[in-house]
């Protein structure tokens, strides 16, 4: 997996392109006032996502020595900003009726600023880590169940450009991953003795539950998407190159604690109570199982080569 930074530079200036170059002016599909309300709050909400994972890609950009990197760093940056603005124009057109005024998820605005100061000061192998995991369920997750959910041709269109940035995020976060693993590096400032993981950890629950977990509930009730990030983290996080990674270390020890009995117990109690209390269905964690990626009675390949890790 490993990229060639010189060529992803370049593909990073090639494939910049402009929210401008869209018809705004097209009508949306037909809307019921309750669904033009949800999906334009739920666009709104992500056009402050976007703005977050351009403010991490910034501070990653800032931390790392390599002009290559720091260079491909700036253009994600300007990618999540450019889908900010894309989601706000998203959010615009479907507000046909002006039924309210939408303003962002109040958990999550407070939510953003703690974790951007986390991201600022742990060590980078698990910025990168959290870097990822953000991107494959709120930047990528979220937007396509967004998308499929509102079935427009504008938003289609728009969020299929979204994408092809998506790609070469996922490549890089993946690529960091590994290059922390390489020598062990990047481990130093654990981020669960960081003062700012507390704000994390206050404002997370409401912020994922309100724009992410029940909004992908409503999107996609099979839970097909979910489970289809938890098989390609497993898997990427199985893989022998990765495995020296701080980060990817902790979330081994995570995995094999949970699987342990307690822990199974443990984990299905959790579970248990956040359906009851929350409404919100945890079951597709269980798609990142060692039994559900590998089938039963099978360990996890000490090696999995880059074909296996899936797309
Ligand atoms: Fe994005
Ligand atoms: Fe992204």
């Amino acid at each position: 997996m490993s990229v060639n930074l010189d060529k992803m530079l370049e593909r990073c200036e090639r494939e910049q392109w402009r929210v401008a170059d869209f018809d705004w002016t097209a009508t949306p599909v037909p809307l019921s006032p309750e669904r033009e309300r949800e999906i334009c709050a739920y666009y709104v909400n992500m056009s402050y996502i976007e703005r977050l994972a351009g403010a991490l890609f910034l501070a990653l950009a800032k931390r790392v020595d390599d002009p290559t990197l720091a260079a491909i760093f700036e253009t994600f940056h300007a990618d999540e900003l450019r889908h900010s603005h894309a989601a706000a124009r998203l959010a615009d057109h479907f507000d046909v009726h002006h039924y309210q005024v939408y303003t962002p998820n109040i958990p999550m605005l407070r939510f953003i600023p703690a974790f951007v100061d986390l991201i600022d000061s742990v060590g980078p192998a698990y910025a990168t880590n959290f870097i990822l995991g953000g991107e494959l369920i709120l930047d990528i997750a979220l937007l396509r169940g967004l998308n499929a959910y509102v079935d427009d041709p504008l938003s289609r269109a728009v969020i299929e450009k979204i994408n092809q940035d998506e790609s070469r995020h996922i490549a890089m976060d993946m690529h960091m991953t590994e290059y922390f693993a390489a020598a062990g590096r990047g481990g130093d400032a654990n981020p669960w003795l960081d003062r700012n993981w507390w704000g994390v950890l206050t404002w997370g629950p409401g912020f994922f539950a309100e724009v992410f977990f029940r909004p992908m509930q409503r999107f996609d009730p099979s839970q097909a998407q979910m489970r289809d990030v938890m098989r390609r983290i497993r898997r990427f996080y199985d893989r022998a190159g990765v495995a020296a990674n701080p980060a990817v270390r902790e979330f081994q020890g995570l995995v094999a604690l949970l699987e342990t009995w307690a822990g199974a117990l443990l984990g299905g109690a959790v579970a248990e109570l956040s359906r009851r209390l929350f409404g919100i269905d945890f079951d597709f964690v269980r798609a990142g199982s060692t039994v559900s990626v590998y089938g039963p009675g099978e360990a996890a390949p000490a090696v999995l080569s880059p074909g296996n890790v899936g797309s």
